[in-house]
Parts: C-alpha cells; sequence; structure tokens
C-alpha cells in the first residue's frame, strides 16, 4: 500500500468524481426519506495543496486552481454548483481541497449517515482527525471491498457506495466488477459509482463488458480524457461506471463534460462520454 491520495489531491480525475458525487448526493437530497453513504476507500478527508506531498507534483494546478478563476459556461456552471458550494464552506482558503468524506459530509442531513472505510493505518488516523467526533459516522480502519459486501444493503435501502480504490493492484477491475455484482443481487436498488483510470484500453473494454453483466440494469459510463490516454506516464484520462445513476445524471453530465475537457485540456485531444449502457 504505496499510494497516497496527498499527490493527487485536486487533479483532474478528483474534479469529475467530485463534480459527479454531489450531483448524485443532490439527488438523493431530494426525498426526505433517509440515506446512507458507503466510501469504500476514502483517504485522508481534507489535502494541504501547499503541503509536501501535494507541492512534489503539482497535480491540481491541471486540476481544481483551472476552475478557480473563471465559471465555466452558464448551464455547465450550474451543473458545477453543489461540488463549488461544498468548496466554499470547506476550504479555509484555495491552498486546501477536500477529499471525499469530507464532501459527503458536507451533503447529509440529519437523518443521512456515512461510513468511511480506509485500511492503510497513517491515513486512517489523517482521516479520524478531519472528520472530528461525529454521530452520523463511522470511520473504519479495513478493506474497502471488505466493507462493501458487510454494509450493502445498508438499513436506510437508499443511497450510495462510493468505490475509489487506488489501482496499485493487477485485479483491481476484476474485483471492483465481481463486487458489482455481489451488490446487484444484495441490494439491486442502490446506487453505485465506481472511478478508474483509463491508461490501458483493453482493460477497460474488459471492465465495461464485466459491469454490464453484473445484473444492474442501469450502468451509466463517464469519462474524462484531458489528453491522450496511455499505459505509461502520468494519468491523462478517467472514467466513473455508475449503477443506477440518478435519472437526471446523464443530462447533467452531457452539459458540464464538454466544458470540462476544454478547460482541463493538456493537448487537442482533450475528450470526453456520457454513455448510458443497458445489461448485455
Ligand atoms: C484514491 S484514494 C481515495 C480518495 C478518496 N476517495 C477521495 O475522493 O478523496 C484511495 C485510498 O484507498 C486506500 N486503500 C488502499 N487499499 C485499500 C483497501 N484494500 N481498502 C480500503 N482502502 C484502501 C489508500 O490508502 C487511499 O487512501
Amino acid at each position: 500500500m504505496n499510494y497516497r491520495h496527498a499527490f493527487h489531491a485536486g487533479n483532474f480525475a478528483d474534479v469529475l468524481k467530485h463534480a459527479a458525487l454531489m450531483r448524485v448526493l443532490t439527488h438523493l437530497r431530494m426525498k426526505e426519506t433517509p440515506f446512507r453513504v458507503i466510501d469504500t476507500h476514502a483517504g485522508a478527508g481534507m489535502y494541504d495543496l501547499s503541503g509536501d506531498e501535494a507541492s512534489r507534483t503539482g497535480e491540481w494546478r491541471e486540476g481544481i486552481a483551472l476552475l478557480t478563476d473563471d465559471p465555466l459556461d452558464g448551464p455547465a456552471e450550474a451543473v458545477l454548483a453543489p461540488y463549488r458550494a461544498a468548496l466554499a464552506a470547506l476550504c479555509p482558503g484555495p491552498k486546501t481541497y477536500p477529499g471525499s468524506p469530507a464532501l459527503i459530509r458536507h451533503a447529509l442531513r440529519a437523518q443521512d449517515r456515512a461510513s468511511f472505510n480506509e485500511l492503510h493505518p497513517g491515513t486512517c488516523v489523517l482521516l479520524r482527525r478531519a472528520m472530528g467526533r461525529d454521530s452520523h459516522l463511522v470511520i473504519n480502519e479495513m478493506d474497502g471491498y471488505m466493507a462493501w459486501k458487510a454494509q450493502v444493503p445498508p438499513p436506510e435501502r437508499r443511497g450510495l457506495v462510493l468505490v475509489d480504490p487506488p489501482f496499485e493492484k493487477e485485479d483491481e477491475f476484476d474485483r471492483m466488477s465481481a463486487h458489482l455484482a455481489m451488490m446487484a443481487r444484495k441490494w439491486p436498488t442502490g446506487t453505485a459509482m465506481l472511478w478508474y483510470p483509463i491508461k490501458n484500453l483493453a482493460a477497460v473494454a474488459r471492465f465495461e463488458a464485466a459491469i454490464r453483466e453484473s445484473g444492474f440494469s442501469k450502468l451509466l459510463i463517464l469519462e474524462l480524457h484531458v489528453d491522450r490516454a496511455e499505459d505509461e506516464g502520468p494519468l491523462a484520462a478517467c472514467g466513473l461506471a455508475i449503477a443506477n445513476a440518478p435519472w437526471k445524471l446523464a443530462e447533467e453530465m452531457q452539459l458540464l463534460l464538454p466544458a470540462l475537457a476544454e478547460r482541463l485540456a493538456r493537448g487537442d485531444v482533450a475528450r470526453w462520454r456520457v454513455d448510458p449502457v443497458l445489461e448485455g
């Protein structure tokens, strides 16, 4: 376990993941009934962009920093509103950036709950420190896949599982698709949001084929390419596979992703994809 998200906080991949996450949470808040969010690979919760790790890579300069000065075009900016509001509330200055636990907590109401799962002991200490005491939250130092299996379905029977692993292991795609199939059996009405890097296009195609067989009939694929995807070198493209996406999400992402691709492009091959796919 060498991965530390502090090196990558606020990069283009976080922008996509967190902007989409805040839209999904906004949709969950539209009904009064309680929901639960299960974050399988939670990370440290808050990041210091002026700290050693973030400064060494400077990835946030090609991510969130490109969004701070100018709004996107009208309709795209409107889609970004819940993400912007959370950043404004959570970040005391431009040199901090929230992780998924801080964003999720920001969206919870009195009746909602979240569980944050993080295996790395040192990161878990940082996460507990960042979140403080909060009766709405449970923080577990445990394997995210074990947590996924053990914590679904939640008692509320409404909610989201966010799966954002480090992709240090060869079998990460296989573990994600197998656990998505597990969730389709145990909690077919829950929403799942799976983040993945796009480097090896054949591996991504195999993953897509596998999740089409997961048992979820409603799947949405989002992709953001800020440059040509390549096996080696810095990450230039990533995706989100969303099972049981809220019905307006595809429409919202059709507005947001072209503007994000244009703003975050590193070269002239930036592109995006919003693809509702059905079970194979
Ligand atoms: C990509 S980061 C998570 C970022 C976070 N979701 C966010 O958006 O702010 C992945 C995290 O997973 C943790 N991790 C690695 N292996 C894990 C495992 N098997 N179970 C749970 N967490 C794990 C890493 O320590 C790291 O903090």
